[in-house]
């Protein structure tokens, strides 16, 4: 099998690469990335050592770029993970979020039909649904709850997701979509709020909460969202939608309170700052399709994703250190500091 990853050298790609190198040694892995500001290929140095591995710099928008490595790799299968994926991002500057997650996706799937595939995975987002009310526990999205977007960046993958379905129903592409709630591990860039809190916090810096720190959030950990895409891939019915959630959900400031309990530092560095525009008051998935269907369950709890998570970054400080040293100093000033 030769699946095409594309924005493998990314957060949740990369630990997608790691998950199928393990778990399926006979399977070919090309990651195709453009290495934006968030791809690193530190990330994927040990993956590079593996024989069946295979890294390609790459925008997923440039058709002749795309054609070619599907003449050169003959995929079964594609995973589209690439993306700009910072709503933050998107509200500052929306148009490169239109280019790559629209119009990239477009491409890719482009060159499954000019090539032929097995599968076409497109990995989405809990946000196309928009948000829920904080005082009704009681609702959860679900794959029938209709599209209602809040910023450019959901409004790019919910886009995608018509395009994808478009091309299933009128070109016959098999095609799966997934779409999952927030995903927290190691390799998270660390200007989503829990690499954020505890990169800075081990630096005794102040932790920015946007608002009153009372927007929910449903966290799951990585590998179970890697282990759900597998199971989709292989599994999952063509034109179909699976929603992928663990009942997980907090609030952003008991998110921050948890990191920084685990970190063993004072609560006294959370600073509440002016809310995001837009922002999406409450997030909450329910997974039962995926669960009936595919027997999916995820195997950690916050409590027990949380604790892996922070030991990670203690463990591997040079890999954030290198990050927040560079470019990334700018963009926590433009974006904070009149905040
Ligand atoms: P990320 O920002 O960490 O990584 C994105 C990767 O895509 C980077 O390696 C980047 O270099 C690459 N990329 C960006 N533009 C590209 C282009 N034009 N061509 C090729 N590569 C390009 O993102 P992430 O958090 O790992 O998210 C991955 C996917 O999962 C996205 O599609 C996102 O919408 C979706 N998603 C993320 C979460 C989450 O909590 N992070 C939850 C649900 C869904
Ligand atoms: O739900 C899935 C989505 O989760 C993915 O589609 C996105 O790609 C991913 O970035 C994430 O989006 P969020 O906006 O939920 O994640 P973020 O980490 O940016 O923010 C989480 C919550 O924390 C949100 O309510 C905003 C808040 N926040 C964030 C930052 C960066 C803060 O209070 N302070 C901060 O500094």
């Amino acid at each position: 099998m030769n699946i095409i990853v594309t924005g493998g050298a990314g957060f949740i790609g990369s630990n997608f690469v790691y998950y199928m190198l393990k778990n399926h040694p006979d399977y070919r892995i090309i990651c195709l990335d453009a290495l934006t500001y968030a791809g690193n290929l530190h990330t994927l140095e040990e993956a590079m050592k593996n024989p069946n591995f295979r890294f390609v710099k790459g925008d997923i928008a440039d058709r002749e770029c795309v054609y070619k490595l599907f003449e050169e790799e003959k995929p079964d299968i594609v995973v589209n993970f690439a993306a700009e994926s910072h709503v933050d991002r998107s509200i500052e500057n929306p148009e490169i979020f239109l280019k790559t997650n629209i119009i990239g996706t477009q491409v890719m799937m482009d060159a499954c039909r000019k090539y032929g595939i097995k599968r076409y995975h497109q990995v989405s987002t809990d946000e196309v649904y928009g948000d829920l009310p904080l005082d009704r526990p009681d609702l959860m999205f679900t794959e029938e709850t209709p599209l209602h977007t809040s910023s450019p960046y959901s409004a790019s993958k919910a886009s995608a997701d018509l395009l994808v379905m478009a091309y299933h129903r009128t070109y016959g592409l098999p095609v799966t979509i997934s779409r999952c709630s927030n995903n927290y591990g190691p390799y998270h860039f660390p200007e989503k709020l829990i690499p954020l809190v505890i990169t800075r916090a081990l630096e005794d810096k102040t932790i920015p909460v946007y608002g009153t720190g009372a927007n929910v959030r449903d966290w799951l950990y990585v590998e179970d969202h890697c282990r759900a895409i597998d199971l989709i891939i292989h599994k999952g019915r063509e034109g179909e939608i699976y929603n992928i959630g663990g009942h997980n959900e907090r609030t952003n400031l008991q998110v921050v309170k948890t990191v920084l309990h685990e970190l063993n530092k004072p609560e006294s560095l959370i600073t509440f700052v002016t809310d995001r525009p837009g922002h999406d008051r409450r997030y909450a998935i329910n997974p039962e399709k995926i669960e009936k269907e595919l027997g999916w369950n995820p195997t950690y709890n916050f409590e027990q994703g949380i604790k892996v998570t922070v030991k990670w970054y203690l463990e591997h400080r040079p890999w954030w250190e290198k990050i927040i040293s560079g470019e990334y100093q700018n963009y926590y000033k433009s974006m904070y500091s009149n905040r």
